[in-house]
């Protein structure tokens, strides 16, 4: 091989090293200390692990749904999928933007939450939409307590995330869920 071969020649052996572990804050120019950054991160992951798993779950029942509301439920299901994944986002990025590092794989995401692992099989719409619903209350009532947590450290910004988009955000869905459940409703068992 020619030196100008082995110039644009990709090296595969790279060797593995972390520049910055989990749990560890950089400290960013932003007014906030390294130990209130440390704090929200914390908060942060913990809503960013149970809100992936929850949009998980989304995405199960969107698939697995029966029954004659399918066609509803299915289409609602994306929905909410949809508006998690955007609060995935916007939590991943407001741990970064702090300094720290956002949980992303599965593997870390499992270990961290605290929703129920739902089984693998199908169960009936009127379940699905139970652990739903027990999942947006679990985030729900978190979320405002950390609400409190990071509004007592300083961090506004943390608290307009947990407040203007997790807690709204999962209030609005479990109303549209929970409406389901009515006894006059052919989800309802
Ligand atoms: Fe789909």
């Amino acid at each position: 091989m020619t030196a100008e071969q082995q110039a644009v020649k990709p090296n595969m052996q790279q060797p593995s090293h972390e520049t910055q572990k989990y749990g560890e804050i950089v400290k960013l120019p932003n007014g906030l200390s390294e130990k209130v950054c440390k704090e929200s991160v914390a908060l942060l992951n913990q809503c960013l692990a149970d809100t992936i798993t929850l949009r998980d779950m989304y995405k199960k029942h969107h698939w697995q749904v029966v029954g004659p509301t399918f066609n509803q439920l299915h289409l609602m299901y994306d929905q909410h999928f949809e508006a998690q994944v955007l609060l995935v986002d916007i939590l991943a990025e407001r741990i970064q933007l702090l300094g720290g590092i956002a949980l992303a794989m599965a593997a870390d995401i499992a270990e961290t939450t605290k929703i129920a692992r739902p089984p693998r099989g199908r169960e009936p719409a009127a379940v699905q939409i139970r652990r739903l619903a027990e999942a947006h209350e679990h985030i729900i009532v978190e979320a405002r307590k950390a609400a409190k947590a990071v509004d007592e450290s300083g961090d506004d910004g943390s608290n307009d995330v947990f407040v203007s988009n997790v807690l709204r955000t999962n209030e609005l869905q479990v109303w549209f869920l929970t409406e389901h459940l009515v006894a006059a409703s052919p989800v309802a068992s």
